[in-house]
């Protein structure tokens, strides 16, 4: 498995300086989850279109992205679209249209290059073929290129018989789809439908009990509503069905904060148990205005079992559950410090923190990458409910909002959170759409910058490492002012 995931190196290095120096590079950067899959794994999508694959495929790549495990999404539309720039009609999707039928096949067979090329040189560990891939022969093509890369594979078949759930699928997303600029609804719908009728001719579903008893896979039928899971290998294969089983596409809005400033925030302390300042109280006041503002009868609050989020969420007068797993994390040694007298006292592990803030953990406390591993269980059950508030604290809110938004390692540290503002977040389509509420409670400010030394590595890749460069289904990161209302908008397409 490392030998498969050793990155290019400084020409100057041994080989065998630069595959310990990559081994020791992936040790720091890859998660307990990421151990626990011990070859690569190919996610293979099945089911007609309009069936939520790019959805699952999306928010699952997400979600493992976030535990730590590197995974891609390989959409087979996008490779169709780079070879044939201009989509005319479902025609182009007839069992019979033998010379369409050859371009989708040379696109699928350049799909799985890329993934072999992510999965052996680049450090995936997973990729996600999001394609129908809805006739055996398809399939079978796929499982022998895995067999001879040896790759695990794993299929996610989606079934769904509800025309209400894929004419409001096709017109979330197909409608906007890069296939059909300029075209009205009416004419998207009526091109689509008969673009799954092309797909209905020749498509073999999974067979549970002769043709494909031995293969894994997880069956998700009507959006979540029943499941059929067969032979599941190994950990992050379980992971993964557990995932797609509580994930839901009912419209629902997460509502993330910090507790009202603490006594702790003034003093510029880190950690500890403080209760709340005079304005961290006032802004508990607020929260419950703007609760009540919204109209947020149904929501659920949960806070962590430190004080000043319970007193926090003691002022709406409303039940609360408090998670311990929703502290703050643990500093260790240098809880209810200052980061100036950490700097005096601790000089080493200052700068450590600053090198690489997301794997630095606190001599007897935790590191980013510990809390993330932490906040799990609090992912997966937010995946669950409907409109839930949480009441946390900087670095574990900075957790939660880069699953959400789909943060890496090197942005969520520093992700900004400030006191006294409320973050709505609501699934749309394929990403989350981000409203930030500013209560207008004066607060101290508690975030520390990315140091300079770091910024500039950060934008400026070393001559051995790859420019960054757009891949398939890379999200992009709009931030909008809305300047008639009283908060900002940013939106993750
Ligand atoms: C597409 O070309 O849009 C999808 C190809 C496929 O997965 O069948």
């Amino acid at each position: 498995m490392a030998a498969r995931h050793q990155r290019p190196c400084a020409a100057s290095k041994s080989s065998a300086e630069a595959k310990r120096t990559d081994l020791k590079n992936n040790e720091k950067k890859c998660s307990w989850a990421s151990y626990m899959t011990n070859s690569p794994l190919l996610i293979v999508m099945i089911g007609l279109p309009a069936r939520g694959k790019t959805y699952m495929s999306k928010k699952l790549t997400r979600y493992l992205n976030w535990i730590g495990v590197p995974t891609k999404v390989f959409n087979l539309g996008e490779y169709r679209r780079e070879a044939v720039q201009s989509y005319k009609s479902y025609d182009f999707f007839r069992h019979d249209n033998e010379e369409a039928m050859e371009i989708r096949k040379q696109c699928a067979l350049v799909a799985l290059q890329d993934v072999k090329t992510y999965l052996n040189t680049e450090g995936g560990q997973i990729a996600v073929f999001d394609a129908t891939n809805t006739t055996r022969e398809r399939r079978t093509l796929i499982l022998n290129f895995a067999q001879e890369n040896t790759y695990k594979v794993f299929f996610v078949e989606s079934i769904c018989d509800d025309p209400d759930v894929i004419a409001e699928n096709i017109m979330e997303v197909k409608v906007s789809s890069p296939d059909y600029p300029e075209r009205d609804r009416e004419s998207v719908m009526d091109d689509f439908l008969k673009r799954i009728e092309c797909y209905k001719v020749t498509y073999q579903p999974i067979d549970p009990d002769q043709h494909d008893k031995n293969l894994s896979f997880i069956r998700v039928i009507n959006v979540g509503r029943r499941f059929l899971v067969n032979r599941v290998q190994d950990y992050i294969q379980s992971k993964i069905v557990y995932y797609l089983m509580n994930i839901h596409v009912h419209c629902h809005s997460i509502y993330l904060c910090r507790h009202g400033e603490s006594q702790h925030n003034l003093e510029r302390r880190i950690g500890g148990d403080s209760g709340l300042s005079e304005r961290g109280k006032k802004f508990a006041v607020e929260l419950k205005a703007f609760v009540k503002e919204h109209n947020l009868s149904d929501l659920k609050v949960w806070t962590s079992q430190l004080r000043c989020t319970i007193q926090t969420a003691e002022e709406l007068g409303v039940p609360y559950e408090q998670w311990k797993i929703l502290n703050e994390i643990d500093a260790g040694v240098c809880e209810e410090m200052t980061y100036k007298t950490i700097e005096e006292k601790y000089p080493e592990e200052f700068a450590m923190r600053d090198q690489d803030k997301y794997h630095y953990r606190y001599p007897g406390g935790e590191s980013y990458q510990d809390l993330v591993q932490r906040l799990e269980p609090v992912i997966m059950e937010l995946e669950r409910q409907g409109n839930v508030l949480v009441i946390c604290h900087q670095a574990v809110m900075r957790c939660l909002l880069a699953y959400f938004l789909d943060k890496g390692a090197d942005d969520l540290p520093y992700m900004k959170c400030p006191l006294h503002t409320v973050l709505k977040l609501t699934p749309v389509a394929y990403g989350c759409k981000v409203e930030m509420f500013d209560l207008k409670v004066e607060a101290v400010n508690t975030h520390r910058d990315r140091p300079l030394e770091q910024l500039r590595s950060a934008v400026q890749p070393r001559p051995d490492q790859k420019a960054p460069s757009v891949q398939h289904g890379q999200h992009a990161f709009t931030f909008t002012h809305v300047p008639s209302s009283s908060f900002f908008r940013y939106t993750l397409f």
